[in-house]
């Protein structure tokens, strides 16, 4: 008898529950070992512990289910040792939902501009002591491995979309799928923790084709798509996710790396993705910056200091959220919470002297971001979301601040 591979064991669930009948936006559940995720979902980034600014109950707060923290910045500090003493960071941050760890390369690459990658790992001098370190696909996941992160991400060669260099391009992306297989050998634990793949290949549609091939081979239990949002086109980025989309399984959940403009959500969400990240919404947020759905507000700006109006009108955060009427409407746990009922003008004030106004700002952005990805997953669910995508952009475009 023919004996097939035993399939990659997961510790995930993925329940594809509607798909928009004119675009390729998808609306699932995914359930992770610390509970379901609506998707499509956009995870904020929590780099050290908890995220800028934000308790784990604040966090939470915001609707958040699903953020994402740094191996790279575990790993240093508190270390491994610790992580392992503590029994990982959900212990060790107070955060009893799920966490999404990126392998750690990427950071390095990008951080310190001193890395090199070679067929071993990455390659950087410590930022402690300046030690040369070199973080190999086992490593990665051990550190990963030991801070039990719900979804774990392979070690990937990332080039910068706009390089030329084409070998290098094939390289990086052949890289990948061996350190793909590196990592798939090194993972001490897939029954509890889901290891992602990362297809890269640039902005050259033949090497994703083939890397999406290679990737889908490995049966990983969901697949990212990274080496964007590098400073490309927008058109090559389209491209880039619409083809990978075409060829990826319709049963795993899909993950755009390092995406978080409103635009760039709702547009990738059309084209087949469900989950994203980027710092942006709470690194912006410490620039007195608000997003809303008739664009970015910066309330440091004079204009706000008599701007009476709430952030967002339409935001239903305990920031925007009157302080006493709460909406009869609102059926989340949210509507227990007492609002600020806070304004333009107290944000202006507040901003301007850091901490507090800061803190509400990340509070309300990460809000915002959840509830523009709440209302795609209830459009695509009512067969609605093309009408939600006009809309959106009329808002953003058409509408006036
Ligand atoms: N974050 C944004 N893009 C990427 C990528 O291509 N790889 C990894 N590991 N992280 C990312
Ligand atoms: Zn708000």
């Amino acid at each position: 008898a023919i004996m097939t591979p035993p399939p990659m064991p997961s510790a995930l669930k993925f329940e594809l529950h509607a798909k928009c009948s004119t675009t390729k936006a998808r609306a699932a559940t995914l359930t992770l070992p610390h509970g379901p995720v609506p998707l499509p979902i956009f995870m904020p980034v929590a780099t050290q512990a908890s995220l800028k600014g934000l308790t784990p109950e604040q966090l939470a707060d915001t609707g958040c289910r699903l953020c994402l923290n740094n191996t790279y910045h575990l790993g240093l500090k508190p270390g491994q040792a610790t992580l392992d003493a503590v029994g990982g960071a959900h212990k060790l941050q107070g955060w009893n939902h799920n966490i999404l760890t990126d392998s750690g390369g990427f950071q390095m690459v990008s951080l310190l501009k001193l890395a090199t990658i070679t067929e071993a790992g990455v390659r950087f001098l410590s930022p402690h002591d300046g030690s040369p370190m070199l973080l190999t696909p086992e490593h990665s996941m051990a550190l990963q491995n030991s801070i039990g992160s719900d979804i774990m991400m392979q070690l990937d060669d990332v080039v910068a979309t706009t390089s030329p260099d084409r070998a290098r391009v094939r390289e990086a992306m052949l890289r990948s799928v061996r350190w793909l297989d590196r990592c798939i050998a090194a993972h001490r634990r897939p029954e509890v923790q889901n290891l992602f793949c990362i297809v890269q290949g640039g902005l050259d549609l033949e090497l994703r084709r083939e890397c999406v091939r290679l990737m889908v081979e490995r049966d990983t239990p969901g697949i990212a798509i990274g080496g964007l949002s590098g400073g490309e086109e927008k058109d090559a980025y389209c491209k880039v996710v619409d083809t990978c989309t075409d060829l990826l399984p319709e049963m795993k959940p899909r993950y755009v790396m390092g995406v978080g403009y409103p635009e760039d959500l709702v547009v990738s969400v059309a084209l087949g993705a469900d989950m994203f990240d980027c710092v942006w919404p709470t690194r912006t947020a410490r620039f007195g910056n608000a997003i809303t759905s008739t664009g970015v507000l910066n309330l440091r700006h004079a204009s706000f200091a008599t701007d009476f109006r709430p952030i967002d009108p339409a935001c239903t955060c305990p920031v925007c959220r009157p302080r006493d009427s709460l909406p009869a409407s609102s059926s989340s746990s949210l509507s227990q919470i007492p609002g600020f009922g806070l304004t333009r003008a107290s944000l202006h004030h507040l901003a301007a002297k850091e901490t507090v106004g800061a803190h509400l700002l990340t509070m309300h952005n990460v809000h915002y971001q959840l509830s523009l990805m709440a209302q795609m997953r209830e459009a695509i669910l009512e067969d609605r979301f093309p009408q939600f995508v006009r809309g959106f952009f009329a808002g953003l475009y058409g509408g006036r601040k």
